[in-house]
């Protein structure tokens, strides 16, 4: 099945389910890359400035947890986006001359290519290898290309964006794609004041809104869809008990969508669930490594305690 006719069928799937649901990697199209960029600039968006803290400022811890040191290896960065803060990680292995190649994977091409020129004027020493698709289906491919030692980055709390049980079973499969010894680094959100966590995904200049109705013009762009974008709202909750910060997107009316030539009925305030940002606390970190079938190495922390990116080594 070709790329688009999944996206046709993950709609359709989702939209005739009840509760309504749509993936949250479909956001990312060239407009939703874009958007994306502008939610990471905002002061609000608290999870881009405490992960790059984590990057600029603790750099050689990260590459000591790492074991970058010991042999050839390759560097695999899933959702790779922009890697504003996996540059700095490279800036250090380059300097230590660590013979190492990094495979950035993105969803997004637009993203990869961009990425690619920035990388080869600003370090032309890298040598990098862009996988464009969905993180699995590349990681496999990653490790298909090379018998290397194989160290991956999974930033931005990502994992967030999977329930529980989902982000458990990724990180099998990752753990079942690599070897004893080689290891993940995974940026995790924690639980904190939720008043600051809801306000990282409820912006009042509405860029989090945009991005989310992106996904509905989207829809509207590939799969000859009628959204009426202005009958959607954005709506966002964080429940401090489950950790799960949760988008919607409510139908102001009742309202009928065709989509490629099915019709979808809404009810007037029913909602199309996009997408959770789980937050987690180091506990239930720990217990996501030891469950997978790693050895968590460790847990290394921003100032204020707000964001961790955890280091796990495949038992
Ligand atoms: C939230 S951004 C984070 C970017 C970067 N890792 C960071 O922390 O700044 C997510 C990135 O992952 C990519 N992405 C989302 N879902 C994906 C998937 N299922 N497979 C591969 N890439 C995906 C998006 O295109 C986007 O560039």
């Amino acid at each position: 099945m070709d790329k688009l006719e999944s996206f046709h069928q993950d709609v359709l799937r989702g939209l005739k389910d009840h509760p309504k649901w749509l993936q949250p990697k479909y956001f990312y199209d060239d407009n939703g890359a874009a958007l994306f960029q502008r939610i990471m600039e905002m002061p609000a968006y608290y999870l881009t400035a405490c992960e790059l803290e984590i990057f600029r400022d603790k750099t050689v811890e990260l590459a000591e947890v790492l074991h970058v040191q010991q042999e050839p290896f390759d560097l695999i960065e899933l959702g790779a986006g922009d890697a504003m803060k996996s540059s700095f990680l490279l800036e250090h292995l380059l300097r230590e001359q660590a013979d190492f190649t990094y495979m950035p994977i993105d969803i997004c091409g637009e993203v990869l290519l961009t990425l690619r020129d920035r990388l080869n004027r600003d370090l032309p020493n890298l040598e990098v290898v862009p996988l464009h698709g969905e993180y699995l289906d590349m990681l496999r491919e990653a490790t298909e290309q090379s018998d290397r030692r194989k160290i991956v980055l999974f930033l931005g709390s990502n994992i967030g964006n999977m329930e529980l049980e989902d982000a458990h079973g990724f990180c099998r499969t990752v753990n079942r794609r690599l070897k004893r010894g080689d290891t993940m680094l995974t940026g995790f959100d924690l639980q904190k004041n939720p008043h600051t966590i809801l306000e990282a995904y409820n912006d009042k200049e509405g860029i989090t809104a945009a991005f989310n109705l992106n996904l509905l013009e989207r829809i509207n762009r590939e799969l000859d869809a009628d959204f009426n974008i202005s009958a959607f709202q954005h709506y966002q909750t964080y429940d401090p008990i489950d950790g799960g910060c949760r988008s919607y997107l409510v139908s102001g009316t009742a309202q009928k969508v065709n989509i490629g030539g099915e019709v979808i009925s809404f009810e007037a305030n029913e909602p199309i669930a996009v997408e959770v940002s789980r937050k987690y606390t180091p506990l239930e970190i720990d217990q996501m490594a030891i469950e997978t079938g790693f050895a968590p190495l460790a847990q290394i922390a921003d100032s204020k305690n707000w964001f961790v990116d955890a280091i796990w080594q495949v038992n």
